[in-house]
């Protein structure tokens, strides 16, 4: 498995697999890997010839008062986990690499980047879209893998790519949660052994909306105030909505294709989970 820490080696590597007529899939991360990041490995590589993944814990989507410092690092094992899986190559800057001094251009996303998360982490976005703009730069791959996972996230980056028109095709992959539920997280690390209990809710609150809308209840003021009440043991909820499942925006009546999108806070940990409703799932 090849390292690449500087940019130039990782483009030549990605350009030469494309001209000897293989494809490149790239998976970027922040490192910290777990099932979930191995997924979207393992679809990667049922995709493209040649896998690459990135591990770089990214400042700029981190505010001032977030975990960037704490944030974890298990760089070893990640490693070993990738080569284990087949990875082609790993591209791990510095920070001075993607930030050296003097940078200052940021890409700006669309509205869709402003609700939810981005009133929670206003400057979030833009550097979740700077970063993958530039990883998209030093891996000109041919197909990128995202999870399902950070639900806006996605959706921020897929309009990213079509209104910027990047030449790369997009791949969602479906949520990993742990055996009882829990969407799989670098952030679960942080729980004590009562908050990964009590962060079970979120799994919980999704699947009694699924089973609320099931049996009949489509009006979406009164499963968001029933989800609320499902949270009340999370130390604090940042929201909990149901939404159209492609702009975003909020609907009266789970009667289209919407997503379920929660964040909520145990103890310090923030976490966010989300289901898709389709539907299939409505009792009509
Ligand atoms: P990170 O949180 O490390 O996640 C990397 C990728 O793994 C993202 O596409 C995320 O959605 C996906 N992922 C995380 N947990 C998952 C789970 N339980 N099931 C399925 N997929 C999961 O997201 C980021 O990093 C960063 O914002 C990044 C895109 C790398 C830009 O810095």
């Amino acid at each position: 498995m090849l390292q690449f820490e500087a940019t130039a080696p990782a483009t030549d590597w990605c350009r030469d697999c494309q001209r000897s007529g293989e494809t490149v899939g790239l998976v970027p991360t922040m490192g910290a890997l777990h099932e979930g990041h191995l997924s979207l490995v393992r679809l990667a590589k049922q995709k493209c010839d040649r896998v690459a993944v990135t591990i770089f814990v990214n400042p700029t989507q981190f505010a001032p008062d977030e975990d960037l410092a704490r944030y974890p690092r298990t760089i070893d094992k990640d490693l070993s986990r990738l080569q284990q899986l087949g990875v082609d190559a790993v591209f791990m800057p510095e920070t001075s690499t993607m930030y050296p001094d003097g940078f200052g251009s940021f890409v700006e996303p669309g509205p869709i980047a402003k609700k939810l998360e981005g009133e929670a982490r206003p400057e979030h976005f833009r550097g979740v879209t700077t970063i993958v703009t530039k990883l998209f730069h030093v891996l000109p791959a041919d197909v990128a893998v995202f999870g399902q996972k950070d639900y806006q996230q996605w959706k921020v980056i897929e309009a990213m790519v079509r209104d910027l028109h990047f030449s790369i095709e997009l791949v969602a992959a479906a949520i990993v949660r742990e055996t009882d539920g829990l969407a799989m997280s670098s952030r679960n690390a942080y729980l004590s052994h009562s908050e990964r209990h009590r962060a079970l809710s979120l799994y919980r609150t999704l699947q009694e909306t699924k089973q609320r809308v099931r049996s009949g209840i489509q009006e979406t003021s009164t499963l968001q105030k029933l989800m609320r009440s499902d949270l009340s043991n999370c130390d604090a909820v940042d929201y909990a909505v149901i939404v159209d499942r492609d702009s975003l925006q909020p609907i009266t009546l789970v009667n289209q294709p919407a997503v379920v999108l929660i964040a909520a806070r145990v103890g310090r940990t923030r976490l966010i989970d989300n289901l898709v409703l389709l539907p299939a799932d409505s009792a009509s």
